[in-house]
């Protein structure tokens, strides 16, 4: 059990706040009683009634709202972090989550610093920081510098809230508890691994911070490669956080940076008239590419990702799919096997299945697609919890396994930086339209760069 904290939340007005940190916490609380006081802290005033009635209203939790507590500072000046200072002068734990604009960062870590309220080496005190984590290699590297001036890497933490999802977890269990797995999980016996994060919604409200932004720095950037950190990684000596942290560093200095030649964007019709978009601009509001692993494991693996808006449907997955297997010959006819894939179900219908070929039941010898699945939700009577609320608990017990540290968000950055480059200075992304699985390039860049084409269960024979 975590101790007693003091949860002190940056921008407690904020979208975030109010859409996922204060629910989270609230059925966190609820269900494993921790003991925490959320303390609001932002530029302007409110008094604490009313703050309390808004943590009320959002984290639906009673015990939360009745002793919240609201702090007006300025971030940019450490003096008026004093009345907060008080505030939690005797606590026994205090957690700064920065639930601000990225643009506000670099001041609240150094008012932190500058008002005592960061204290180095003191793993009582932490902080919690949410993408974007930089925009680019250099600004993450300030971004990274500027929280080390304040804090010790054990005390930050970085939130990808993919990390925390149970199923991106369970990776690690499928991989690494099964002997079945890993003895075929390298390039003798894989041919390809396509990782798609599939999205219906359009942006939404979100085009200040989209349309600055685009895919691959929403997505592939953190999201999809952190994922494939963990699907590629060798194993780690032990399951703690940092051993995990130098498996998936070791994965992601494998990793090739992108060839722009090697990826496809496009935006999806409408995007244009989106409340806040840019009237003119060539955001990419989906993304393909292919990623080599130049190591012993992974040379000449052809492996993809896609990630974009407006598609058919939400899905996340990881398809990996082995070499066939050699001819049969039958009854003097050749039959060709059918391609075994392990399907990963990140969301939603969480699970894992197989796809194998079996014989068709009946006289004749025939081959047909058959699936074999493990349904995560038959393995919990309760419902799969929230991934801010796999984060919080983690935060509160000052565990790191969810969140990447400061050397994978650089190299993930080295990865994306030159295709983000040479995008910036191509011309309009190729028009999808909402609903469609995005540029038809995509299916070339698979196609033609050993993929075969791109793999979604349900869609594809013997999966569902
Ligand atoms: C966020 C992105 O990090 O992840 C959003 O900024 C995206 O654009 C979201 O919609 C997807 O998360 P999830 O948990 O719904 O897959």
């Amino acid at each position: 059990m975590a101790q007693a904290a003091d949860l002190v939340i940056f921008g407690a007005s904020g979208d975030l706040a109010h859409r996922k940190i204060l629910p989270s916490l609230g059925h966190l609380v609820a269900r494993e009683g921790q003991s925490v006081r959320v303390i609001g802290a932002a530029r302007s005033h409110k008094s604490t009634a009313e703050f309390r009635t808004e943590v009320k209203a959002s984290s639906g939790n009673e015990r939360l709202s009745a002793n919240a507590e609201w702090v007006q500072l300025d971030y940019a000046d450490p003096s008026s972090f004093t009345p907060l200072k008080e505030l939690v002068a005797s606590s026994p734990c205090i957690i700064f989550y920065l639930a601000t604009p990225p643009e506000t960062f670099s001041e609240i870590v150094a008012s932190l610093a500058v008002s005592g309220l960061a204290k180095k080496a003191d793993a009582t005190r932490r902080i919690v920081v949410e993408k974007p984590l930089g925009h680019n290699l250099a600004s993450a590297h300030k971004l990274n510098a500027e929280l080390a001036a304040a804090f010790d890497e054990e005390q930050i933490f970085r939130i990808d809230h993919y990390l925390a999802k149970d199923t991106v977890q369970n990776v690690i269990a499928l991989r690494f508890s099964n002997s079945l797995f890993e003895p075929v999980w390298n390039r003798t016996l894989i041919e390809t691994i396509l990782i798609t994060v599939a999205e219906e919604e359009g942006i939404g409200k979100r085009a200040g911070y989209y349309d600055q932004a685009g895919a691959v720095r929403d997505i592939i950037q953190n999201h999809a490669l952190q994922l494939l950190a963990l699907i590629t990684m060798e194993p780690p000596t032990t399951f703690d956080a940092d051993y995990v942290r130098r498996a998936k560093r070791a994965a992601l200095r494998a990793m090739s940076p992108i060839d722009p030649s090697m990826a496809v964007r496009g935006q999806y019709e409408g995007y244009l008239e989106e409340p806040g978009v840019a009237p003119d601009s060539r955001r990419e509001t989906y993304a393909a590419l292919r990623v080599s692993i130049d190591n012993w494991r992974w040379d000449g693996v052809p492996i993809f990702l896609r990630t974009g808006k407006a598609l058919p449907r939400r899905v996340t997955e990881v398809v990996i799919k082995l070499h066939d297997a050699p001819m049969l010959r039958i009854a003097g006819r050749r039959q060709r096997g059918i391609p075994t894939l392990i399907v990963i179900r990140i969301q939603p219908d969480e699970g894992i299945s197989l796809r194998i070929g079996a014989k068709r039941p009946g006289t004749r010898f025939e081959m047909v697609p058959a699936g074999m699945r493990l349904d995560y939700a038959h393995l919990t009577k309760t419902a799969l919890p929230d991934a801010y609320e796999n984060v919080l608990s983690e935060v509160l017990a000052g565990g790191h396994s969810a969140f990447p540290g400061a050397e994978e968000i650089e190299l993930s950055w080295e990865i994306v930086d030159p295709l983000i480059r040479a995008w910036e200075s191509e011309g309009h992304p190729e028009v999808y339209p909402v609903g469609s699985w995005g540029p038809r390039a995509a299916d070339d860049l698979v196609a033609t760069g050993g993929g075969g084409r791109w793999i979604v269960s349900g869609d594809e024979p013997g999966t569902s």
